[in-house]
């Protein structure tokens, strides 16, 4: 405990710890991505200053990811942060982001650890140029037994194997939010003492909520049970669910989801016939699971409409799935929409 009695991230780890919720490895991995997200913060809040902001390439090339999206500076920047920082601790297996193709494994002039690191370096690109709250999202797995050359193939496992999730927010505030699989907790940064301190520990999502976030832009190109539970929202008291439903929408997942952890409601990207074909458009191995995984821990559900997301079995590195998260019975809400659509179909 510090003069103040706060709790460093560093202690708080160290005690999850002696807990046996994790090992020294994942601890350190933990405290080096905590690390470059402090990095990323300080980048962030120079904006114009710091020559950040903007679209990244040359010559008036767009600079284009494997998702077909022009990259922002930010984006490519907090990538390289991300894999600085995580290739020579000796924690990682191998690496992934969004903004890269393919996995990369360590360097064998490093080290090799035991786990794999997924991460999307900066969520909701769309806002850092209008000084709006963006993000860090991470996701660790174990690295299968006996592998020595790390493929993408090794990261395809279902969201219920990570061992630890989270994000950082870029906001008025810095926050890192965490899971190691024993409750979700938040840490504020200390920007004077450059450290995270617990600020929430065991963060519980309301059950019920009178909240949701959605791009209602895509209303029209949504499908029907969308369109019947989202019908069903906007008609309020005087409709079949009695009350009447604020709206949301960041479109930054992290500052979304932030909300929902700190007050309740329902975030949803469901499938619309723009991304159909790509299967939606958030990222499962690195934006739904990650953020399903801390909102479980939190006490709320997480699902694609018509699965728990964390039972997926990813087929893709960059897969991509329709997502319901949030207050528990709002999720269920929405999934019940989808369930009895399915069977009068
Ligand atoms: P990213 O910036 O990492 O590509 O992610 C953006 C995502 C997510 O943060 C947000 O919820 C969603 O895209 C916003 O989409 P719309 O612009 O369609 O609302
Ligand atoms: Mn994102
Ligand atoms: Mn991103």
């Amino acid at each position: 405990m510090t003069s103040n009695g706060a709790i460093a991230l560093t202690r708080f780890l160290i005690e999850e710890q002696r807990a046996g919720h994790i090992n020294a490895e994942l601890r350190l991995l933990v405290e080096v991505v905590a690390r470059a997200c402090k990095q990323i913060s300080v980048a962030v809040g120079k904006g114009a200053l710091g020559g950040v902001l903007g679209d990244a390439g040359s010559a008036g090339e767009a600079s284009i990811n494997v998702q077909g999206e022009a990259q922002k500076k930010l984006d490519v920047l907090s990538n390289e942060i991300l894999l600085e920082a995580n290739a020579w601790g000796g924690h990682l297996a191998g690496l992934a982001s969004e903004e890269m193709d393919h996995s990369q494994p360590i360097p064998d002039s490093y080290p090799h650890g035991n786990y794999l690191l997924l991460f999307d370096p900066l969520d909701g690109s769309s806002n850092i140029d209008v000084n709006v709250s963006v993000g860090t999202i991470f996701s660790v797995l174990r690295c299968p037994e006996g592998v020595t050359a790390v493929e993408d193939s090794h990261f395809l496992q279902p969201g219920t194997a990570q061992v630890a999730a989270g994000y950082c927010v870029y906001g008025p505030q810095t926050t890192l939010v965490l899971t190691v699989g024993h409750g979700t907790h938040a840490f504020t940064l200390d920007r004077e003492v450059g450290s995270f301190v617990l600020t929430v520990r065991g963060i519980h999502i309301p059950e019920d909520t009178k909240e949701f976030a959605v791009n209602m832009s895509n209303q029209r190109f949504w499908e029907p049970p969308m369109q019947a539970y989202v019908g069903d929202l906007l008609a309020g008291k005087e409709g079949p669910r009695g009350k009447d439903f604020n709206m949301r929408w960041v479109a930054s997942m992290v500052a979304d989801v932030h909300r929902i952890l700190t007050r309740g409601g329902i975030f949803s990207y469901p499938l619309d016939s723009k991304c159909a074909a790509k299967g939606g458009k958030l990222r499962l191995m690195y934006e739904a699971n990650p953020m399903s995984l801390l909102v479980e821990q939190a006490g709320g559900a997480a699902s694609t409409g018509r699965q728990r997301m964390l039972d997926v079995q990813p087929s893709g590195l960059h897969q991509r799935v329709p997502v319901f998260l949030g207050s528990k019975h709002e999720v269920e809400a929405a999934v019940g929409y989808h369930a009895r659509h399915d069977t009068a179909a």
